[in-house]
């Protein structure tokens, strides 16, 4: 089979086709709208939309083109049904109903965290149930507990902002560009990490839940304190990411023990980030276990994660019952049905 998958729940319009016989993906396409919302400090959900709009169809073309293939080779469409922005949703979740209502072939909606979960498994080096995946994206905060593919146990979460928010949301206050995350991590590279030193949230009471809404406070009242000059901006962005990595292994480290799992997979936007990366990886090798993460490109939103996520579920069987556009803002991931073996 092959499957098409398209994303469009945020700010990145991506298409992919995975090949469940080939088990590889043929090709992926990626359109980012960064630049477009920079502008505004943030994602600018109308215009988030519009811009699906227009990219989406180019990019189909573009996509046939790389993969030498034509429409008529598509065996089903994968699209991001949730959670995410519900305009940009509906703009995917139609395009990939009316392509497939056209060729005849059914389609599948899928849940955008699940393809973040899952992306992992696109390398050659993969993981094995049972895994825990630390899900860290613009909007998510998760631990999650993988006994079968398919079937998903929540074991902790953010009580309020997301990793990735706490980035976006700290970078802006320090006067960073949108997206923050990326340029605050580059920021911390040049950066004391000793010199200041800012809360673990929660992780001196027991538990896998997390809160990042007071550290960013934290930190904008530390900066302002400083003259913020180039190199107070870096201490303070390596101070800040050093408290959310700490915080997030130390998390991670509980919900190993209390599962006894040894396999630990990340994955979301925040996922790329390089001291994080290597924090985990070391933590795991300390623990005699093994770390696995998407390629970099992979890590942010993209379509090739939906693809595959799709051609999962398809091959078990699964498709949307009809044509209809459903699209959810909000879908826990627990919710999900698990895939029958085939
Ligand atoms: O998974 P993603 O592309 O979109 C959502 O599903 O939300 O994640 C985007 C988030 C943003 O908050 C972005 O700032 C953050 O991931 N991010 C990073 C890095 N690259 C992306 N945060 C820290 N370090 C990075 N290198
Ligand atoms: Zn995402």
């Amino acid at each position: 089979m092959r499957i098409l998958g398209i994303e469009s729940s945020c700010d990145e319009t991506g298409l992919a086709i995975y090949d469940t016989e080939k088990k590889s993906l043929l090709g992926h396409v990626l359109y980012s709208q960064v630049g477009m919302h920079a502008e505004y400090g943030g994602v600018v959900p109308e215009l988030a939309s519009r811009d699906h709009v227009r990219k989406l169809l180019p990019l189909l073309r573009q996509l046939f083109e790389d993969c030498n293939i034509s429409q008529s080779d598509i065996d089903g469409v994968a699209y991001t049904r949730g959670p995410g922005l519900i305009g940009a949703l509906m703009v995917g979740s139609a395009f990939a109903k009316s392509l497939a209502f056209g060729l005849d072939i059914p389609t599948l909606g899928v849940h955008h965290m699940e393809g973040h979960l899952l992306a992992p498994l696109l390398e050659e080096r993969q993981p094995k149930v049972p895994f825990l995946a630390l899900l860290v994206s613009g909007g998510h905060t998760q631990i999650v507990h993988v006994k079968v593919i398919g079937e998903y146990h929540l074991l902790g979460t953010t009580i309020d902002d997301a990793a990735g928010e706490a980035f976006d949301k700290t970078a802006k206050m320090m006067g960073l560009d949108y997206p923050g995350g990326p340029l605050l991590a580059k920021l911390a590279e040049q950066g004391d990490v000793n010199r200041f030193k800012f809360t673990r949230p929660m992780v001196d009471r027991p538990g896998i839940d997390m809160s990042f809404s007071g550290l960013k406070t934290q930190v904008l009242t530390t900066f302002r304190r400083t003259e913020q000059t180039e190199q107070d901006k870096a201490d303070v962005a390596a101070g800040f990411q050093k408290a959310i990595v700490d915080t997030l292994v130390i998390k991670c480290k509980r919900a190993l023990e209390q599962t006894g799992v040894n396999q630990l997979v990340v994955a979301g936007g925040v996922g790329a980030n390089k001291a994080l990366r290597q924090t985990l990886t070391q933590m795991m090798t300390d623990r005699g276990g093994e770390f696995f993460a998407p390629n970099l490109a992979f890590c942010t939103d993209n379509g090739a994660m939906i693809a595959f996520a799709g051609a999962l579920r398809m091959q078990a069987g699964q498709k949307d019952s009809d044509f209809s556009i459903s699209p959810t803002a909000r879908w826990p991931l627990e919710a999900l049905p698990p895939i029958a073996v085939t």
